[in-house]
């Protein structure tokens, strides 16, 4: 019966090949794949792939940049101001931290969660206890123990993230404080409009980005369980960035003093090529574009002190008001669609690895999320303080740079 509805909904839609493997399985693998055509938005998917054609245009809309408050030119009295707010935050429990782990770790050449890896330092802390280091700093320091939400993907394998932290007592840090929750995913489509099948011959799903943080926090009762905590601010980062502070008292005073409902920390945009999204206004709305969609004429653009126009670089490192974040949960983002190498299954069973991209990935991003809110305060930090990501696994943002920022920056 179910093997009948799925085959129809395949005819429909153009993707009678998914079944093609499916006489190869065994039991548990067909009705795995038959579940998941079930469940499947096909509709959805092939919207999204049709619209892949359409390049991004920004021509349209209006474009400006919006400035930031430069935390280096804060008078000593509102530094101070700042501080002492964001540090009764603290220590009154009404600050959580969620840190997005669901991407994979792939430009790192690392095989496992992008948390896990160890990055060479001489104590080889894992990226996930350097972020836990800074968490029980501020235990140490206000006697206040932070609630910290992990998101996870099957993809990048919510299993082992959670034996990893299990494996490493949790680094110390109170194991009821550490919550894990899953991300959304979505299928990968091929050059053909034919969504392409995984080693197993299962559909090929991937993490449908990060976006999908306020969905998930919502569904799996992240949210209501930092409700019942009494949470008034949460932090959202990413789980690559060395010097992230997740708990920064400076950052949350400000953004607490100023009543935004969304803030991000930036940094100055190092040069035109820098892979950061900035900051602009979009027809008036907050907005990052990412550094895969921004043209050469706009990265470029200086003023006539010969800085460059949008240099507010986007760090992953957001704040958002409790209230805010339920409203967000409730919206659709809309979503942006990678090339990517994709190894997968083919119609004879055999498995292919891509020298090329070949297949396209959707994503929602976090900061889509910024338009939904007319003001975003923007708290300039400083790269030296605040950001050295491992992205690569060498040159500009790989372990090697990381370690040089982080054995500075705590004087190691
Ligand atoms: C990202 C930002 C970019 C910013 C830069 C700073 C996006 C789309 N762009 O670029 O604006 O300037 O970081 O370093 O984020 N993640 C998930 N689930 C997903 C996808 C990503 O949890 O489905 C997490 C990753 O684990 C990582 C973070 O989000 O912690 C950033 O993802 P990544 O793909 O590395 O983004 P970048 O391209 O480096």
């Amino acid at each position: 019966m179910k093997f009948d509805e799925a085959k129809q909904i395949l005819e429909k839609y153009n993707q009678e090949h998914i079944l093609k493997s499916y006489k190869r399985l065994n039991e548990e693998y067909k009705e795995k794949l038959i579940n998941q055509i079930l469940r499947i938005d096909f509709e959805q998917i092939l919207n999204l792939y049709e619209k892949t054609k359409v390049p991004v245009e920004f021509k349209n809309s209006k474009i400006e940049p919006i400035p930031a408050i430069d935390s280096a030119k804060l008078s000593d009295e509102e530094r101070e101001k700042y501080t002492k707010l964001g540090e009764e935050i603290l220590k009154s429990g009404k600050h959580a931290a969620v840190t997005m782990a669901g991407g994979q770790g792939t430009r790192l050449g690392h095989n496992g969660p992008k948390g896990t890896f160890d990055l060479g330092l001489p104590s080889h802390k894992s990226l996930f206890e350097i972020l836990c280091d800074g968490l029980k700093k501020t235990w140490d320091k206000y006697g206040a123990i932070i609630p910290w939400y992990i998101m996870t993907s099957r993809e990048n394998n919510d299993e082992a993230t959670r034996k990893f932290f299990e494996e490493n007592n949790y680094f110390g840090y109170p194991k009821e404080n550490i919550m894990f929750f899953k991300q959304g995913e979505l299928p990968m489509i091929g050059d053909d409009g034919k969504i392409i099948l995984d080693e197993s011959g299962l559909i090929k799903e991937a993490a449908d980005g990060h976006g999908g943080v306020f969905e998930s926090i919502y569904k799996n009762g992240a949210l209501e369980d930092m409700k019942k905590r009494g949470i008034e601010w949460v932090f959202i980062g990413g789980v690559d960035n060395v010097l992230v502070k997740m708990a920064d008292p400076i950052f949350i005073g400000f953004v607490a003093d100023n009543n935004y409902k969304v803030a991000s920390k930036t940094i100055v945009k190092g040069y035109p090529e820098e892979k950061v999204g900035v900051f602009c206004k979009k027809d008036d709305k907050p907005y990052v574009i990412e550094y895969t969609e921004i043209s050469e004429e706009m990265a470029n653009k200086k003023n006539t002190e010969g800085e460059l126009v949008y240099s507010e670089a986007h760090m992953l490192l957001n704040m958002f008001n409790i209230e805010i974040l339920e409203e967000i949960a409730n919206e659709k983002l809309p979503y942006h669609s990678a090339y990517k190498k994709a190894s997968y299954m083919d119609d004879d069973g055999k498995i292919i690895n891509p020298e090329t991209p070949n297949a396209y990935k959707f994503e929602t991003f976090l900061f889509d999320a910024f338009g939904l809110v007319q003001d975003v305060g923007l708290y300039r930090g400083k790269r030296e303080e605040d950001f050295s990501p491992v992205k690569n696994a060498s040159g500009v943002d790989s372990p090697e740079t990381a370690r040089r920022d982080y054995i500075k920056y705590h004087n190691l």
